[in-house]
């Protein structure tokens, strides 16, 4: 057996019970209740770096939540690989939803159900545990930074502060990032594309109290219905978003490189299956692949207004809200996109209403090279740990710090990701492969072997 897999064999019930320990911890960013469990996290995450040979650790305060840092710098003529991670999750709501508590690591079935058990905590702890058995073996074949901030999911409000000040610190030649999804454990694959994101909330607000339904009902605009009308009025009858100028800018694949997207293995039975869909929805002229990669959506992320206790109440509400969130494809841009939809959408309004478009945050899309170095280091690690060349795909989902990582490091990212769709992120019950983690601690060591020897 090879070094890497006997020494994961010898180490995997630490292995787990270290990842159960951080997992634990409810490290939720949205909610500034858990702000002492997001430290507790973070000095968590640093000891563990500590622990597996990393100088210079600290926890380093920001505005928000801290970032931990770490390196390992062996010579100066090495590459060096920066790792981002995130150890915030979101929140574990609806809790009912959940067979087993959020925050109470459980395995079943070879798969660890936890809140961030895939996104991110067990992704980037698989580099602490591969960077341990680096070091324990004297293998370590380029430098390593270590950057895992708690912020992520609610849109990294300053870790672009951070790497602006500290862009000497941070220099390297890639980032690799676990935070992605491939396709299964039969045909791994990388992602190299990661979309935009642009995210508003809207208020519609008609009387200036709620009133009496059959009083004041049909004589006075509803700004739930207008609310309503008004979303359902985004998208045409093929699915296209109906925002002026919201397509100006997409960059539209070639016929080749849509094939080359849609020879990736997918069964639209069985993506209907899991979720009990009846059929799939999407913009016309395009296969999911594509709507989910390559193709900008809006959607909305919730919507409220009006009586929602139990039974019912006749009135007409005074408000009405919803959140919601259009991913992003090269070349647009987030806060022209934002510019444009709150334009829109106070264009079309009509008279008898008010509204009010309040932008959240935001990030630009990224496709990372196929042709780099780093790529083929990817590919080739990928290739020894799975018995398969791993194709690449377009990600659905967004790490918006990514486009500006590029742009303060000038460094091109990896997106070195072990989760799959099926892991229930953001969702009740997500969970990771037991597989996928420990499948992940062996790539990882052959990524930087790799690397190195291609960088000579
Ligand atoms: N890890 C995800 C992004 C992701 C998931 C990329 C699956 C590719 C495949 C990340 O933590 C995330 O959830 N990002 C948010 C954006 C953020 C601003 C809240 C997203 O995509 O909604
Ligand atoms: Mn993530
Ligand atoms: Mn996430």
């Amino acid at each position: 057996m090879s070094m890497i897999k006997d020494y994961i064999q010898s180490n995997q019930d630490r292995f787990l019970e270290e990842l159960f320990t951080l997992l634990r911890f409810p490290s939720i960013s949205a909610d500034p209740k858990y702000k002492e469990d997001i430290i507790k996290t973070a000095e968590f995450v640093a000891q563990k770096l500590k622990d597996a040979g990393a100088d210079n650790v600290e926890v380093c305060p920001t505005a928000g939540n801290p970032i931990v840092y770490g390196e390992k710098i062996i010579a100066p003529n090495l590459p060096t690989v920066l790792v981002y991670g995130h150890y915030d999750v979101q929140p574990a709501d609806p809790i009912e939803l959940w067979d087993t508590p959020p925050f109470e690591p459980t395995i079943r079935d070879g798969k660890i159900y936890a809140r961030g058990a895939a996104d991110d905590k067990g992704q980037f702890y698989m580099h602490v545990k591969a960077f341990e058995y680096m070091m324990s073996q004297n293998e370590l074949s380029c430098n390593i930074k270590f950057m895992i901030e708690g912020e992520e999911e609610v849109g990294s409000a300053n870790l672009g502060t951070f790497v602006k000040e500290n862009k000497e610190r941070l220099t390297n030649d890639v980032i690799v990032i676990s935070d992605t999804s491939m396709i299964s454990m039969e045909q791994p694959s990388l992602e190299t594309g990661l979309r935009g994101l642009s995210y508003v909330e809207v208020e519609v607000t008609g009387p200036n109290r709620d009133l009496h339904s059959g009083v004041y009902g049909g004589a006075v605009a509803n700004p739930a219905t207008i609310l309503a009308k008004l979303i359902a009025s985004l998208h045409d009858e093929n699915n296209h978003i109906t925002i002026p100028g919201f397509y100006d800018d997409v960059i539209e694949l070639t016929e080749s490189e849509r094939d080359a997207l849609n020879k990736a293995p997918f069964d639209i039975e069985v993506y209907k299956k899991d979720l009990q869909v009846t059929d799939v929805w999407g913009e016309k002229g395009y296969t999911t692949i594509e709507r989910t990669g390559i193709r900008p959506t809006l959607e909305v992320n919730g919507i409220w207004g009006g009586y929602i206790g139990e039974g019912a109440k006749t009135v007409l509400p005074s408000k009405a809200y919803a959140k919601i969130s259009m991913r992003l494809v090269p070349n647009q841009d987030s806060n022209r996109i934002t510019e444009l939809f709150k334009n829109h959408f106070e264009k079309i309004a009509p008279s008898s209403v008010k509204v009010e478009v309040k932008p959240h945050h935001g990030g630009e899309p990224v496709v990372t090279p196929t042709d780099s170095i780093a790529y083929k280091a990817a590919e080739k690690a990928l290739e020894e740990a799975f018995k398969k060349k791993p194709i690449p795909t377009r990600g659905g989902g967004s790490i918006p710090i990514v486009a500006l990582f590029e742009k303060e490091l000038q460094s091109k990212t990896v997106l070195l990701g072990f989760g799959l769709d099926s892991d229930n992120l953001h969702s009740p019950n997500e969970k990771y492969g037991i597989e996928n983690y420990l499948k992940g601690i062996e790539t990882i060591p052959s990524f930087f072997k790799h690397f190195a020897e291609l960088s000579k």
